[in-house]
């Protein structure tokens, strides 16, 4: 696919496709209730059909804008192994699900997912008492063997919302509540709407405590995906003269890293808040074009804009001094190892970037064009073709990948970068 960017500069209103992790989470909550859930605006991507798939297998009917479900605990053992496709989140959300049910559930992936780090999730899944192994690499298959979970006390070492995410879905399972800590950072779209629910609360301390109980059934609006969007902000921000402004987004404080990140490197950004999902903020962003600066990132702030840091990459090779990355070596465990891939992509761009154990520098060197190999990752894929937007010509080799969050994400941008 190839991208040659807009003749002049835009102004773009645009919605984007309904937020993944949220999306994940509601068919996961929606297939533990019992009775039928109402969930409009899906992500339309690949990774959250391959929720929807897995939680077939377990007889709950996902359609387009519902879910029926027999409740968790009349949900049929699968018969075979349930394939989590490029998905993270599925796959870990569903090891929690599964594991305090009476079954066994193997978990496989495509051949990325297959060599993600699956570890992370035995330690705080066995607290609980719950029976699992990875391969020994630390990788899948997982294999979960259900039963009887009781409740603990549990601390995690990343701000990993995928695990903290999976030990609440199990832990909704177990004979007492839960606590879980982690350092900060991470989205917590999990531990809002189970406050919401009323089946979780903070502590004194600031750990999330999961009450065991049924799911109610829900009735929810996913808001657009803001790392979806990022696209568009990042292409407004390096187009002299361009704006955007994407309506209906999830604002979660662990999404919107990107959003004070180009702030501070001098886009102008307009943040307005129009309402929550379950008490997780929501809103509309407008970024409009400024002279771009470099920018240091580190600690906290990388964990909030985590999955944008490709894109973010795009930005500063159009800014005014090197921006410097660190504190990011989770990159490495993405769908791509995202630190090389990200400094690949700008150097086939014509940039200058180099890898660093835990981060990436990138220099001020504008991206003239070329071909990136996006390595069949959907954020490398989409930050390659913003990039054409200051007259560059890229190609992407592999960018059917986009399925994985945004199929149509192509034609989006072109009308965006055609609109007036
Ligand atoms: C996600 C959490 C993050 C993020 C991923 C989606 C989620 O991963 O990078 O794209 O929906 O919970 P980690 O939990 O590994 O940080």
């Amino acid at each position: 696919m190839r991208f040659s960017g807009p003749r002049r500069p835009f102004r773009a209103r645009v919605v984007v496709p309904g937020d993944k992790s949220l999306s994940h989470r509601a068919l996961f909550l929606a297939a533990m209730a019992e009775g039928e859930s109402q969930i409009r605006g899906l992500g339309p991507g690949a990774d959250v059909r391959s929720t929807a798939a897995a939680l077939r297998r377990f007889g709950v009917e996902v359609d387009a804008e519902s879910v029926r479900s027999p409740g968790i605990g009349s949900w049929a053992p699968p018969d075979g192994p349930l394939d989590a496709g490029n998905s993270g989140t599925t796959m870990r959300l569903l090891a929690g699900a599964v594991a305090g049910r009476p079954f066994t559930t193997t978990i496989t992936g495509d051949d990325s997912l297959m060599s993600r780090p699956m570890q992370r999730l035995v330690g705080p899944l066995q607290a609980l008492g719950a029976v699992l192994s990875v391969s020994e690499q630390g990788t899948a298959p997982l294999v979960v063997t259900g039963g009887d979970l009781h409740g603990a006390r549990v601390e995690l070492p990343l701000p990993s919302a995928q695990v903290r995410t999976a030990v609440a879905l199990a832990a909704l399972q177990a004979d007492g509540p839960t606590t879980i800590s982690s350092p900060p950072g991470y989205r917590d779209h999990t531990e809002r709407w189970l406050h919401h629910l009323g089946i979780g609360e903070l502590d004194a301390a600031g750990r999330f405590v999961v009450r065991p109980g049924p799911v109610p059934a829900l009735d929810v609006a996913i808001p657009g995906d803001p790392s979806s969007a990022a696209f568009l902000w990042v292409a407004a921000a390096i187009c002299p003269g361009a704006s955007v402004e994407a309506t209906n987004v999830s604002l979660n404080p662990g999404r919107i890293g990107i959003l004070d990140a180009l702030s501070a490197m001098g886009a102008e950004v307009a943040i307005t808040v129009t309402g929550d999902i379950l008490g997780d903020p929501v809103g509309d962003v407008r970024v409009a074009a400024g002279n771009l600066r470099g920018i240091e990132l580190h600690g906290v702030d990388v964990a909030r804009i985590l999955d944008e840091l490709p894109v973010l990459a795009v930005a500063a090779a159009h800014a005014e001094g090197r921006t410097v990355i660190s504190d990011a070596a989770e990159l490495r465990a993405k769908e791509s190892d995202r630190i090389a891939a990200t400094v690949a992509m700008v150097e086939a761009l014509g940039g200058t970037a180099e890898e660093t154990l835990d981060g990436f520098v990138v220099e001020p060197v504008p991206l003239t064009g070329g071909l990136v190999d996006c390595r069949r990752d959907h954020r490398i894929a989409m930050a390659a073709a913003i990039s054409a937007g200051r007259g560059a010509t890229v190609a992407v080799e592999g960018f059917d990948s986009v399925d994985i969050s945004w199929p149509g994400f192509d034609l989006a941008l072109e009308a965006m970068w055609s609109s007036r």
